[in-house]
């Protein structure tokens, strides 16, 4: 399985410190956001991981990341030239990708819980969440056997309180999904989109997470991100 690690974006709800270099770079208490993400593809097992940015700050990647060595892990660099999406981002993985299955994650998603990922074998999965606010996420609707019926993006009012937490499995198929897709109101290829294809097909399974998430991609939740890590030395 490849490893795909998505950091690009304007990073506008962090304006204006997102001017001085990219959102995945910023400190998450003493790290690199993007070092957790790393680390939970480095704990799955995987071994050769893409890093999407964006063309601004796309250097300093490469200086802080460099070829992967100091992980034991091989990493690749491409540039997403405007940021027109999570999924349209993926797209440009279709090459690394080859033929083989896919573990994404957002670059600024940060897990406590380690991977098993060894028993997904084809269609997509999911990692739910429960939250207190899941209006700021993509929101989804289970079965009693947690088999997901639906994600809404963003919902004024959602239906349940399980987030779609950034990090996906996907087969090969996600590229011909991902070449279908029309830009959403606010013109991007939305990761929501993606899943509810696969949805759709019938081939989207779910798993709750147990331990704490968070994304880190606002003031308050950098800030709850940073307190979580210090407390519990992830
Ligand atoms: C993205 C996804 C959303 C998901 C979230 C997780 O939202 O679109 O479905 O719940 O990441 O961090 P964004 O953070 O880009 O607004």
């Amino acid at each position: 399985m490849k490893g795909i690690i998505l950091a690009g974006g304007t990073g506008s709800r962090l304006m204006p410190i997102t001017r001085v270099t990219n959102k995945h770079l910023l400190p998450v208490y003493n790290k690199p956001m993007i070092y957790y993400p790393l680390q939970t593809l480095i704990d799955a097992g995987i071994k050769d991981i893409l890093i999407i940015s964006g063309r601004p700050h796309a250097g300093a990647f490469v200086n802080i990341l460099g070829s992967g060595k100091e992980f034991g892990v091989r990493l690749s660099y491409e540039i997403q030239d405007e940021a027109m999406g999570i999924a349209h981002a993926l797209g440009l993985a279709e090459d690394f990708v080859d033929d083989k299955k896919l573990c994404v994650i957002l670059g600024d998603n940060i897990f406590e819980d380690k991977l098993d990922i060894s028993d997904f074998h084809e269609g997509a999965r999911i990692f739910l969440k429960e939250v207190k606010n899941a209006k700021r996420f993509g929101v989804a609707t289970v079965d009693s056997n947690n088999k997901v019926i639906e994600i809404e993006e963003k919902p004024k009012e959602p239906k349940t309180n399980l987030a779609v937490t950034g990090l996906y499995l996907y087969d090969n198929k996600v590229f011909e999904i991902i070449r279908n897709l029309k830009p959403s109101h606010r013109g991007e290829l939305e990761i929501t989109d993606v899943n509810n294809a696969y949805i759709k097909l019938g081939k989207m399974d779910a798993k709750i997470l147990d331990g704490y998430w968070s994304d880190a991609g606002t003031f308050e939740s950098l800030y709850k991100a940073s307190t979580l890590v210090r407390e519990k030395h992830i």
